[in-house]
């Protein structure tokens, strides 16, 4: 079987409560790091790795995330008018293939295997990517690059994953490691969420590549952890049916843009590693640590 991946489902059916107000009418993948929207990173990254189709699982009120990705002629032209060529070079980045794009609606909240099972008809039978657009992922290769890069060697089905501090891991989902090969560890389990006694520190992280079968999984619409049809569920259940699944520890750094304090951390970064940016930004932060010490 190729080992190929060429599409990939982007789970944005969320309502982004954790941000309100701003979530009220803006949903939250458009909310920006520097200058731009999460989907947008989370698209970078996909395109990177070599996707070619790209799927959104969306939810009523989505539609500004639609409009997003419409090519703005009006502006394109008068950026050119102007001879703003860099603005404009900016924006054809962001231009995606007609027909490259794809949306489906997830029509109620019943957990993130729901949304990934709600894009089965697109993907058909091949493995496809997941990407979580919360986890923003600075790293060179791009994550998912490096998720396909080892994918090619392993097949199966791949998470990726980082060691979290253990009274984190009841929020994420928890492999329980069979065979620790140094970046790549094989999981004998997922737990989603455990409350305790959790399998081991190694979180999974919102990049997937899942074989075709986890779709089938899915089709069971298995409630799971907090009364969701949970993904870690239909990835476990590979293991048990005698399949192989992988969890990469990628390289990189990871920021967890579902919380504010995640998404004020990348912000930092983001900040810091833009050259227009860096000196001023970081005189700022310097002179904002010292004030405080001083105030200490
Ligand atoms: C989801 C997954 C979880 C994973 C996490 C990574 O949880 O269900 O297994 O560890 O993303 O960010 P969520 O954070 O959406 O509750």
């Amino acid at each position: 079987m190729s080992r190929k991946v060429t599409k990939a489902i982007f789970p944005v059916a969320g309502l982004g409560t954790r941000f309100l107000p701003a979530t009220k009418s803006v949903p939250k993948e458009i909310m920006t790091l520097v200058d731009r929207p999460l989907i947008q990173y989370a698209i970078d990254e996909a395109r990177a790795a070599g996707i070619e189709e790209f799927i959104f699982v969306t939810s009523r009120g989505k539609g500004a995330l639609e409009d997003y990705f419409d090519h703005s002629h009006e502006l394109e032209s008068s950026l050119k008018k102007a001879g703003k060529n860099d603005l404009l070079e900016i924006l054809r980045s962001t231009n995606m293939d007609s027909g490259a794009i794809a949306y489906i609606r997830q029509h109620k909240a019943l957990g993130l295997g729901h949304a990934v099972w709600c894009a089965r008809r697109l993907v058909g039978d091949e493995a496809v990517a997941v990407i979580l657009t919360d986890d923003v992922i600075m790293g060179e290769p791009p994550c998912l690059q490096q998720m396909i890069e080892a994918y090619q060697e392993t097949g199966g089905t791949m998470v990726a994953t980082m060691e979290v501090p253990a009274e984190k891991t009841k929020s994420y989902g928890v492999l329980d490691v069979a065979e620790d090969m140094g970046a790549i560890v094989r999981a004998k389990g997922m737990v989603e969420k455990p409350k305790e006694n959790p399998p081991s520190n190694l979180a999974v992280i919102g990049r997937y590549i899942l074989a075709p079968t986890v779709m089938e999984n899915l089709n069971k619409l298995k409630q799971g952890a907090g009364g969701e049809i949970q993904l870690t569920d239909a990835i476990a259940d590979e293991i048990e049916e005698g399949r192989d699944v992988f969890g990469l520890r990628f390289r990189g750094q990871r920021f967890d843009c579902g919380s504010k304090a995640g998404f004020l951390q990348a912000t930092v970064a983001f900040g810091l590693a833009r050259d227009e940016l860096k000196d001023e930004f970081s005189e700022y932060l310097a002179d904002v640590m010292a004030m405080r010490r001083a105030a200490e």
